[in-house]
């Protein structure tokens, strides 16, 4: 029998990852964060000075690819990039500001795209990000799409961020949302966009038990 697939996609800070999470606990499925995927990479790129400005080391890149895993953490609830548990140092805005030029390169996303896929034959899964339901898994058992003000994304992001950077500011993280946002939907590769099929919902007025319910409702 084939899996069962959850694949939410949307905007940052939407509510996606609290909700998916809940969702997989819910429905005892496993739970795939795909920005993390991006994220841990970007980490460790910036880590190892690929970057150099805005370009990015492509060879580099590969290499590190090459010598990265992920795996399921149903204990954690999480995933593991090569058996570690990465935690608030992959959120900071500083991730966020450099994410998208990874996200958008060829190589990166080919392989996420099979990590992703390998990731979620195993079990019934929940599978957080931008190109889920559109590339990822088209034929995903269900699909929702994520949407919120902006200025209401920012400001939720900005309550999270300044738990543990005191420096960060509203008007920094309301401008990598744009920018993200305009990245993310604008780039040439599986550009985030709303599924065929899938149910939206705008999170702008809905507390988390709301769009849970929500969700849970559409299954
Ligand atoms: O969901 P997030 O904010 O953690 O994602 C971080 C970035 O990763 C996001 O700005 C774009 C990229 N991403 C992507 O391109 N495709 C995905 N499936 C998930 C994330």
């Amino acid at each position: 029998m084939k899996n069962k697939i959850i694949a939410i996609d949307g905007y940052a800070s939407t509510g996606k990852s609290t909700l998916s999470k809940k969702l997989a606990k819910y429905l005892d499925y496993i739970y795939i964060d795909t920005g993390f995927m991006y994220r841990a990479i970007t980490y460790y790129a910036l880590k190892k000075n690929l970057f150099i400005q805005t370009n990015i080391n492509c060879s580099k890149i590969e290499n590190l690819l090459n010598n990265s895993s992920f795996s399921v953490s149903k204990k954690y609830n999480s995933l593991l990039f090569n058996k570690k548990l990465l935690g608030d140092e992959v959120r900071t805005i500083i991730i966020s500001e450099k994410v998208s030029k990874i996200a958008m390169l060829k190589k990166v996303r080919d392989y996420m795209v099979i990590q992703q896929r390998a990731l979620a034959s195993k079990e019934n899964s929940v599978v957080e990000g931008r190109d889920i339901g559109t590339i990822v898994f088209p034929d995903a058992t269900k699909k929702f799409f994520l949407t919120a003000d902006q200025s209401v994304r920012a400001k939720r992001r900005y309550k999270e961020l300044i738990i543990n950077d005191p420096d960060v500011s509203y008007e920094q993280i309301l401008k990598n949302v744009i920018k993200r946002d305009h990245e993310d939907s604008n780039r040439k590769l599986s550009p985030l966009k709303r599924a065929k099929g899938s149910i939206e919902i705008d999170t702008t007025k809905l507390t988390i038990d709301q769009a849970f319910d929500l969700i849970i409702s559409n299954l």
